[in-house]
């Protein structure tokens, strides 16, 4: 296995001004065994900080390189803001949107919307939840630790790729299928089970709109990505980034885009969420009641590349815990539709714009991007014809 490589390799890497003091240094280090320690103890990274460690242990130090923290986020490029007042009434307004997403998307992959129908109300208990449910009794919190993304459609655990990507995230994470299929109630963690199913169905709401907003600046019909099955699966995923003793060793995200058609993201006020644009990394800072939206590999394929999906990740930091929820559109490993066929679209293809990509399905799509993890190379290129 390639990543194996990697992480006998980076064993040896020296860490600058560690010395003999870091204590997971050393020639008797074994990651696997280190790895499977720190999974068997279903307390997450939470569980660490929770027993007052100060120096990080080695499954999360990345390689200096793959940092690359040095002459990061130019603070005078932000990334598109889009105000959604009144999307759906005037057809003046309307047009003036869809222009407004057709550029963020072909130029960012990434854009802030405003005035988005949500109540801030309800992105603060969602935030409030999913912190409730991290910080609760380890105990409680342990019954749903699981890794088992096929069959499972409430669980918890540390770094979904923990035994495939080349370093640990600074990271826990709540996932949760929420459509088409979602779970009876009461499999949801109770801390957070009302705020969960509310704010989902808001966020699969305004996906609605977004996705026809994204048809029209692609020169489509409104309803034409969601007749395409592309907003009825939604996997929430909902991160807890507890402080870090040492946030310039490691990562709260590896970079990496997302393998879905489109991701909705709610972030709290703490920040350290980057993109890459034009090779550089622009902070995508908070906004109160705003909400992040950004293009997956899915519609990059569906598109072929008129959009784009966008590297991006999560600094560690010193402050804490940093709370987030992922909402991702794609269809799901237990549905018919992930077996449905996706190609680049006939209406965008012409003879200089041949087709980039071959068919794939969700299923095969998404069980190549879990084998490869975050370790920063695109799950696209595999299906490059
Ligand atoms: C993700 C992601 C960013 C964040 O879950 O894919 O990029 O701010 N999350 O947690
Ligand atoms: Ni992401």
């Amino acid at each position: 296995m390639e990543n194996e490589k990697e992480n006998t390799m980076d064993t040896s890497v020296k860490i600058p001004g560690d010395g003999d003091t870091h204590a997971q240094t050393g020639s008797s280090y074994n990651r696997k065994s280190e790895l499977k320690a720190f999974d068997d103890t279903k307390a997450g990274v939470k569980g660490l900080v929770d027993a007052g460690l100060t120096r990080i242990p080695k499954i999360f130090i990345h390689d200096k390189l793959n940092l690359g923290k040095s002459g990061s986020a130019d603070s005078n490029i932000t990334i598109p803001i889009i105000d959604l007042a009144g999307v759906r009434k005037e057809a003046i307004l309307h047009a003036e949107i869809v222009s407004q997403v057709k550029n963020a998307c072909q130029k960012w992959g990434f854009f802030q919307v405003i005035n988005h129908g949500i109540p801030e109300s309800i992105l603060d208990k969602m935030i409030d939840g999913i912190r409730r449910f991290h910080e609760q009794e380890t105990e409680v919190k342990k019954r749903f630790y699981n890794r088992n993304y096929q069959t499972s459609k409430v669980l918890y655990n540390s770094n979904f790729d923990l035994h495939v990507a080349p370093a640990a995230n600074w990271r826990d994470s709540l996932s949760c299928v929420m459509a088409p299929n979602p779970p009876d109630p009461e499999e949801l963690p109770d801390v957070c089970r009302d705020i969960i199913v509310d704010y989902t169905k808001m966020a699969k709401e305004l996906a609605f709109i977004l996705f026809e907003l994204i048809s029209e600046a692609l020169g489509l019909s409104p309803n034409q990505l969601k007749d395409m099955s592309c907003a009825e699966g939604l996997f929430c995923v909902c991160h807890y980034y507890p402080a870090c003793p040492e946030p310039e060793l490691t990562m709260g995200t590896s970079s990496h885009a997302d393998s879905s058609f489109l991701t909705l993201l709610l972030q709290d006020h703490i920040g350290g969420l980057q993109i890459l644009h034009e090779n550089q990394w622009v902070d995508v800072t908070p906004i109160p009641g705003g909400l992040v939206v950004n293009l997956g590999d899915m519609l990059q394929l569906i598109s072929n590349d008129k959009f784009k999906s966008v590297n991006h990740r999560v600094l560690a930091k010193n402050v804490g815990p940093r709370i987030s929820v992922a909402c991702f559109f794609r269809p799901q490993f237990q549905t018919e539709d992930s077996s449905r066929l996706y190609g680049p679209m006939k209406e965008l293809l012409s003879e200089e714009n041949p087709p980039i990509y071959g068919e794939t399905t969700t299923k095969e799509f998404m069980t190549h991007s879990f084998s490869i993890g975050l370790d920063g190379t695109s799950a696209l290129d595999y299906f490059k014809l």
